[in-house]
Formats: structure tokens, C-alpha cells, sequence
């Protein structure tokens, strides 16, 4: 799986299973644009991280979700890249609000999980487009939340959104040879799901996947690489489920 010559965006590589994905692309040989919004100390140490592996990387923040995100983004990438292209675009930071059920979500909570779970996503490949040559890799972060059902329902609302978007754009950059697909990670140990931490929570979980654990985030970043890859030169438009197995069936039987 060499990507070597390319390069890539991750939205939130700072963290979590971005960081992962930010990582295991350099690995492959992928100079990375490691997106951050606000922390750009954890952003530093994923670069730390990949340079100090013999990989190529640089951070670049933008907070999303608020007017002008995708130009200081661009900027920052734009300078980054030194006038190489993007070949790959990983759509990868979201937030997540707990109190988003559908008795307590409020309009500015709902705009603002909305701007930076679909708004972002769509304008930054709008944006990321015209730097991306014939044969480029898209791949978006969606969720399990779209077929489990769970309180938090603008969340999940938005990764619906983003399942959409990728049929849609696959179909439009066919032609370009782009492909656009999606990796929806089940219950995945990040900073967004610090209620993991807690043993009992951790067991509930490993009760109800089929490889009897949690995901850890380079569960996900690897994936995220193979579609980046020219591996996966043939799939487009699809949702792939990367979750060990999640609630494959009852346990009883
Ligand atoms: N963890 C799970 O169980 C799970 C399950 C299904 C799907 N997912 C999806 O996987 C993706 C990554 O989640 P994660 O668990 O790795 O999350 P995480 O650890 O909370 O990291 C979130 C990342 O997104 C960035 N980000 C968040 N809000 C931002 C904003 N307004 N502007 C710019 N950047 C922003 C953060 O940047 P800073 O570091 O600067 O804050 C960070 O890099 C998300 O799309 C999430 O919905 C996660």
C-alpha cells in the first residue's frame, strides 16, 4: 500500500482516529496535512509523531463550524503543500453534543453540530476539488449511529447526512476516476467517548461485539488508509461498518 508522492488532508488528525489515520497515511509514505481546530498542541505531537516515524508532515488549524473556516483552512493547507496537489482528502472531525435529544436540542446547538459535521465536509471538498488530480481518494468518517439508534439524534443526524453525501459525490467524480467512500466506525475509544474509561461501560460494549472489545482508533485509521490506497482503486460510493462485529445478533443463542 505505497502512497508514496502523495499527499493528504485529515480534518481533525489531531486526535483520536484522525491522528490514527494521519499516521498510518504518512507510514504509507503520504506527506499529511494534520488538521486541528483548537488544539494545536495535540496537533504538534501527532506531527512529532510521524517525523519522528521518517514520515512527512505539518499541522494546520481552522476552527470549523464558524464563518471563514474553510478559507483559514485552505490557506494554511495551500502553504503547506508549497503548490502540490491534494490527493487525498480525509473528512474526519465532528463533535458530538450529549445533550442533543430531541426534548433538550436547541437551534444554536443544532446549527452548530450541523456546520461542523455536513457544512465543513462539503465545502472543504467543494474547496478541495480544484487541488485534487484525476484519480484522487475521498473518504468521509460517518458513524454507527445511522442504523443503531441511540439518544443523540443530531448527531446521528448528521451522519446520515454524510452517507448521503458520499453516494452522491461518488456518482459526480466518477468520471474523474475519484473515489469517495465512507468508514463508519462503531464504539471507538477517543477522547469524544470518555464514558469508555469506566470498566463496566467498557464490558457493555465488549458484550455486544462480535471480537469481544472496543475499537481503538487505528482500528479505524487503517481503514481509512486502505481506501486511500490504490488497493481500493475499484470501490466507490459504499459505507463500510468498522466496528468488530457490533450487535451482530443476539447473545443468547
Ligand atoms: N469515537 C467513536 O466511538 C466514534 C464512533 C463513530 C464515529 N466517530 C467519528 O470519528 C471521527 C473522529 O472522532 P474521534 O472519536 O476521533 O473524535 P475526537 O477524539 O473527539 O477528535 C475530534 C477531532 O476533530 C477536531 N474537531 C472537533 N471539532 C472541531 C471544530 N469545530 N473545528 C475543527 N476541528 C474540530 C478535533 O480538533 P482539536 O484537537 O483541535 O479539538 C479533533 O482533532 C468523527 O467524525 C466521529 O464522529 C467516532
Amino acid at each position: 500500500m505505497s502512497l508514496n508522492g502523495k499527499t493528504a488532508l485529515v480534518t481533525g488528525g489531531s486526535r483520536g482516529i484522525g491522528r490514527a489515520a494521519a499516521v498510518r497515511l504518512a507510514a504509507e509514505g503520504a506527506r499529511v496535512a494534520v488538521h486541528y481546530g483548537t488544539n494545536e498542541a495535540a496537533a504538534k505531537e501527532t506531527v512529532e509523531t510521524i517525523v519522528a516515524a521518517g514520515g512527512e508532515a505539518f499541522a494546520v488549524g481552522a476552527e470549523l463550524g464558524v464563518d471563514g473556516d474553510v478559507d483559514t483552512l485552505f490557506e494554511g493547507l495551500r502553504a503547506g503543500l508549497g503548490g502540490a496537489d491534494l490527493d487525498i482528502l480525509v473528512n474526519n472531525a465532528a463533535v458530538i453534543d450529549y445533550a442533543d435529544n430531541i426534548h433538550d436540542v436547541t437551534r444554536e446547538s443544532y446549527d452548530r453540530v450541523m456546520a461542523i459535521n455536513v457544512r465543513a465536509p462539503l465545502f472543504i471538498t467543494q474547496r478541495a476539488l480544484p487541488l485534487m488530480p484525476d484519480g484522487g481518494r475521498i473518504v468521509n468518517v460517518s458513524s454507527g449511529v445511522t442504523w443503531f439508534a441511540q439518544p443523540e439524534i443530531v448527531y446521528a443526524m448528521t451522519k446520515g447526512a454524510l452517507n448521503v453525501f458520499t453516494r452522491s459525490l461518488a456518482k459526480t467524480l466518477g468520471p474523474r476516476q475519484i473515489t469517495v467512500n465512507t468508514v463508519s466506525p462503531g464504539i471507538t475509544e477517543t477522547d469524544m467517548n470518555g464514558w469508555l474509561q469506566d470498566p463496566d461501560s467498557a464490558a457493555k460494549v465488549a458484550a455486544i461485539a462480535a471480537l469481544g472489545r472496543h475499537g481503538r482508533a487505528p482500528d479505524i485509521g487503517d481503514v481509512i488508509a486502505f481506501f486511500a490506497s490504490d488497493d481500493a482503486r475499484w470501490i466507490t460510493g459504499q459505507v463500510l461498518e468498522v466496528n468488530g462485529g457490533l450487535w451482530l445478533g443476539p447473545n443468547d443463542r
